[in-house]
């Protein structure tokens, strides 16, 4: 099992395919509550153009945490696992809370990247009110652990269908939900709480972008992943039919395509090359 030891956090990741001149890196970051599984469908289909490292974020799935973490602390991370994995300037892919971490490494570490998928998430930092929300959850998951905030959760997830009718797709979400300690939930709440504003790192950034997004996601919903490939130009806007907050589980092979394309079309080429720029 690949880990890797950090400052605060011990780090599992799946390893995806060589390091190569012809072929760029990617890394997968999950959402909230999740861990890496969330991703590998998708990590599967891209694997054959590039290699794709899906690590579990610090405290999440198999990976250990000792401290509270936030969204620049997350980002931080994310950069020193890229550097001890050799992957020179990647493309870095983020869904929902993952995409918060991603913004993140824009705002502190643009040079590593060398493309951006923003998935089922946002820019805009939280207001009063989704302040207010992220605080009774703290007091829920304090209360009555992780079970009290998958029922909160669950059925916002999917798409509305997937919800009633994909019973064992419901299944896998929430079992990957329930495997996350209390502990961690209760960290994450307050990093997504408190993460700052990633508008204008977007807005400032030349990097390549690709924006997916669920047509049916009803947390982070298409109209906002619009508004955030409006912010500059080069950053495109994929909405996927059929699914809602979870596209990478829910359609990964729509996903895997809208990524495969992107990449190809930012013409980025492999670490080696990536090292050298
Ligand atoms: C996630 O899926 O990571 C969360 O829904 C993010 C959020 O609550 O803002």
């Amino acid at each position: 099992m690949p880990t890797l030891n950090l400052d605060r956090s011990s780090i599992h990741y799946e390893d995806f395919g060589e390091e190569s001149e012809a072929r760029p890196s990617v890394m997968l970051l999950h959402g909230f509550p999740l861990d890496g599984r969330v991703w590998l469908d998708v990590a599967d289909r891209l694997k054959h153009a590039a290699r794709v490292i899906v690590p579990d974020l610090p405290g999440f799935g198999r990976s250990s945490v000792s401290e509270r973490f936030t969204m620049d602390s997350l980002a931080e991370d994310v950069v020193t696992i890229a550097a001890r994995l050799r992957l020179g300037r990647f493309v870095l892919a983020g869904l929902s809370m993952g995409g918060y971490v991603a913004q993140a490494v824009v705002r502190g570490y643009a040079s590593k990247l060398s493309g951006l998928v923003l998935c089922d998430t946002r820019a805009a930092p939280d207001d009063e009110t989704a302040k207010q929300k992220r605080d009774e959850m703290i007091a829920l998951v304090r209360t009555y652990g992780t079970p009290a905030v998958v029922d909160v959760m669950l059925p916002n997830m999917l798409h509305s269908s997937a919800y009633e009718h994909q019973t064992e797709l419901v299944h896998r979400l929430k079992s990957i939900m329930l495997d996350q300690g209390p502990r961690t939930i209760e960290y994450a709440v307050s990093a997504i709480r408190d993460r700052s504003d990633g508008e204008k790192a977007l807005r400032e950034s030349s990097l390549p972008g690709l924006v997916v997004c669920g047509d049916d996601d009803r947390i982070s919903p298409a109209s906002v992943a619009r508004s955030m490939g409006a912010l500059r130009s080069g950053i495109d806007v994929e909405i996927i039919q059929g699914a809602g907050h979870m596209a990478p589980i829910e359609r990964p092979e729509a996903v895997a395509v809208a990524m495969e394309s992107a990449i190809t079309r930012w013409n980025i080429g492999g670490a080696r090359r990536s090292h050298m720029d």
